[in-house]
């Protein structure tokens, strides 16, 4: 029911691009949740841009800093968590984002994915590797722990964002 929906949170996986973060916008407007970005609550606390934190402390430090973010949410209500597109990478965290809300997992075609990456530089796991092969591949060595992950699985192609948040909020 709408009372019982009104305070469950919302945690948002899938692959760069996948639309997460436009998603979780508009689940703001669509339920009055609050978003909660993590990549954003990492780059307040190191108060860096992501890439700087890659380049010059490395990816296993970035990982790390996602790890004590995400442990800090459990006792939050009525959010959304979008997750970085690497965050499901460590079983500990599945198991701090199964403790904060539904996961829902947005699927997006490789081709779809390339298309909204590909203006922005923001992503260091694509410098240098802005192709279709490339988050092929990437994609599928991800593939079963998104899906391992994942309780609700929803795909985005050929959907629009309103459309994949009243599909959301049906399955919360
Ligand atoms: C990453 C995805 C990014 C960000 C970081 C690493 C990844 O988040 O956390 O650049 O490993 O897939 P988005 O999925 O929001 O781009």
């Amino acid at each position: 029911s709408e009372r019982k929906n009104s305070s469950k949170n919302i945690v948002l996986i899938g692959f760069m691009g996948s639309g997460k973060s436009s998603v979780a916008k508009e689940l703001h407007n669509q339920s009055s949740k609050n978003v909660i970005e993590l990549d954003d609550e990492i780059v307040k606390l190191k108060k860096m841009s992501i890439s700087d934190i890659f380049a010059r402390y490395g990816e296993a430090c970035f990982r790390e800093t996602e790890t004590s973010v995400l442990s800090l949410l459990h006792t939050q209500k009525n959010i959304v968590l979008s997750c970085g597109g690497g965050t499901i990478l460590k079983k500990e965290n599945v198991l701090l984002m199964r403790q904060i809300g539904r996961i829902f997992y947005l699927t997006a075609s490789p081709e779809i994915i390339l298309d909204r990456v590909r203006e922005n530089n923001s992503r260091p796991i694509l410098n240098g590797n802005m192709n279709l092969e490339y988050i092929q591949d990437l994609l599928k060595s991800r593939q079963k722990a998104y899906l391992s992950a994942a309780d609700v699985i929803i795909s985005t192609d050929n959907k629009t964002v309103p459309e994949i948040c009243r599909e959301i909020l049906q399955n919360i």
